[in-house]
């Protein structure tokens, strides 16, 4: 019960990921793998963030699938209900409700900025719903209400706390100090895993060529045979540098996962091919996702312990956020709830 302890005084971490689909190792490199080594450090606080997935259409028992695979994934990369709150955002109502609040907090403007909202109204132009364009006062709401002291996010999120901090400095400012205000958190490694197949692009699940990207739950023989087709160039030599992103993404996978050095890398297969050493980068993200996907297998076949690591922690993460939430709405002055 790590949130609860105030007598340890540790940092608080939030993030979130949506549950929407297929989880790749880009995903699992430049993010999950960070919250991991976090754990011990800081009193983290981790959430599917499902009532963000419907800001886009979803099919009901997909969906449902999606949101326990994700938790169960997550739970077998390392995730530790005895370490951290690890729950399902819509479990939550106080997150729905604070967000309703930062709403009246939040310009038009602002959120009119976002350049996800810009992105994602064009892709999906037939349901830009007002969700959509909310859906930075949801991810403040999320961050606000545990009194975060960091939140790490990729770069595509880093405009979104950006007004989370506004938000909060805006609230702070019109009543009192109530919420801290968040600062991004930069890990010290972790890759920003491209594209196998166009290393100018991030991976990504959406990639039409399937050979782009590797799920962390792709059988052993799938992930030889993308690694094998991995794009490289036509130099030949295994060497971080300019102009071989093909090979930069590889040599970043592989060092992720070793520990390697660039250098060391580069000495390891001196002399050797391309073959060998995408050879090599696959059977290195093989043995690493292994035990991960036997984990999933065990937990996703245990629903009710999936239930009750995601119930407990929505308790504790209830409780927590109440104490926000009870404040926020004191100061602005609602009539306390009765109940
Ligand atoms: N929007 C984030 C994403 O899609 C997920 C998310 C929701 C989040 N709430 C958050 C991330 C709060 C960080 C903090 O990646």
């Amino acid at each position: 019960m790590p949130v609860t302890n105030e007598t340890e005084k540790k940092k608080v971490i939030f993030s979130a990921i949506q549950p929407s689909g297929t989880i790749t190792l880009g995903n699992y490199l430049g993010a999950l793998r960070n919250w991991i080594g976090l754990q011990d450090e800081y009193d983290c606080v981790f959430a599917l963030a499902d009532l963000h997935t419907i800001t886009v259409r979803q099919e009901p028992a997909k969906f449902r699938q999606n949101t326990l695979e994700a938790y169960a994934l997550l739970l077998a990369c390392g995730i530790d209900v005895e370490k951290s709150l690890f729950f399902i955002q819509s479990h939550v109502h106080t997150h729905a409700e604070l967000a309703w609040i930062l709403n009246c907090y939040t310009q038009f403007g602002e959120l009119s900025r976002m350049t996800q909202f810009k992105d994602k109204s064009a892709k999906h132009a037939d349901n830009i719903n007002v969700g959509l364009f909310a859906y930075p006062s949801l991810m403040a709401a999320d961050i606000l209400l545990y009194q975060a002291d960091m939140v790490p996010v990729g770069a595509d999120q880093k405009q979104h706390l950006e007004l989370s901090r506004d938000i909060a400095q805006r609230f702070n400012g019109l009543y009192s100090p109530t919420f801290t205000v968040p600062e991004p958190y930069i890990p010290q490694t972790g890759a920003r895993v491209m594209s196998l197949q166009d290393p100018a692009k991030k991976m990504s699940k959406s990639d039409e060529n399937v050979n782009g990207w590797v799920a962390v739950l792709d059988k052993p023989e799938d992930i030889l045979r993308k690694f094998k087709r991995a794009v490289t160039d036509s130099d030949g030599r295994i060497a971080y540098g300019p102009g071989k992103d093909g090979v930069n993404n590889l040599m970043g996978i592989y060092s992720c996962i070793t520990g390697k050095t660039n250098a060391q890398i580069e000495a390891e297969f001196d002399g050797k091919g391309y073959g060998d050493f995408k050879t090599a980068v696959a059977e290195a993200v093989i043995a690493h996702l292994t035990p991960i996907r036997e984990k999933f297998t065990q937990y996703i076949a245990d629903k009710a312990y999936l239930e009750q690591c995601y119930t407990k922690s929505a308790q504790q993460a209830l409780a927590v956020s109440n104490r926000t939430l009870r404040k926020v709405m004191k100061k602005i002055g609602f009539i306390p709830k009765p109940f």
